[in-house]
């Protein structure tokens, strides 16, 4: 029979990474240029169906800014999913992506399904982190790698349909 499962899902990374606009992008299918930095976090929901299932996703946008850092485990408790979320053309964000995996692993529910997004892949010109190395970390830490971008839409509601399929069928 048909399953309905609801999942809290968390996206975190470092300020300006574009948490905010994959979940545009996901939730109403927009791009905004100028997108402003999240405070506090932000929350959408939105349902997607996999072949067996249909997945509500209890999304929470956190913002990246250090000063909110404390508040980050009140989201990411209990949450079923996380998407860390980095820009290709930052090194330093990639370093950012690196540390909230480690939280994670540290502090998260250990059966947690976890998505790296190598977003802003439209840039291409100004690629600093190679695929090939983000999907090595990804691989080596139990996560599993895609390259998107909330601009043009490429592989944004593939993370979550990958992550949908993923997730316990209880
Ligand atoms: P905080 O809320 O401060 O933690 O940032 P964030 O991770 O939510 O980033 P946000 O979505 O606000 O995006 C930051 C900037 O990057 C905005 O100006 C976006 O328009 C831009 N941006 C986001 N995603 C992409 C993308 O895929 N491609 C391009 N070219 N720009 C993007
Ligand atoms: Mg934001």
């Amino acid at each position: 029979g048909n399953k309905n499962i609801n999942a809290k899902l968390v996206l975190l990374g470092d300020v300006g990474a574009g948490k905010s606009s994959l979940v545009l992008r996901f939730v109403k299918g927009q791009f905004i240029e100028f997108q402003e930095s999240t405070i506090g976090a932000a929350f959408f929901s939105q349902t997607l169906a996999v072949n067996d299932a249909t997945v509500k996703f209890e999304i929470w946008d956190t913002a990246g800014q250090e000063r909110y850092h404390s508040l980050a485990p009140m989201y990411y408790r209990g949450a079923a999913a996380a998407i860390i979320v980095y820009d290709i053309t930052n090194q330093a964000s990639f370093e950012r992506g690196k540390k909230w995996v480690q939280e994670l692993q540290a502090q998260g529910n250990p059966n947690m399904v976890m998505a790296l997004a190598g977003n802003k892949a439209d840039l291409l010109d100004a690629k600093k982190v190679e695929a090939e190395e983000a999907q090595a970390y990804a691989q080596e830490h139990g996560l599993f790698f895609m390259e998107t971008s909330a601009k043009t839409a490429t592989n944004v509601n593939d993370v979550f349909y990958e992550i949908a399929k993923r997730l316990p069928r209880v």
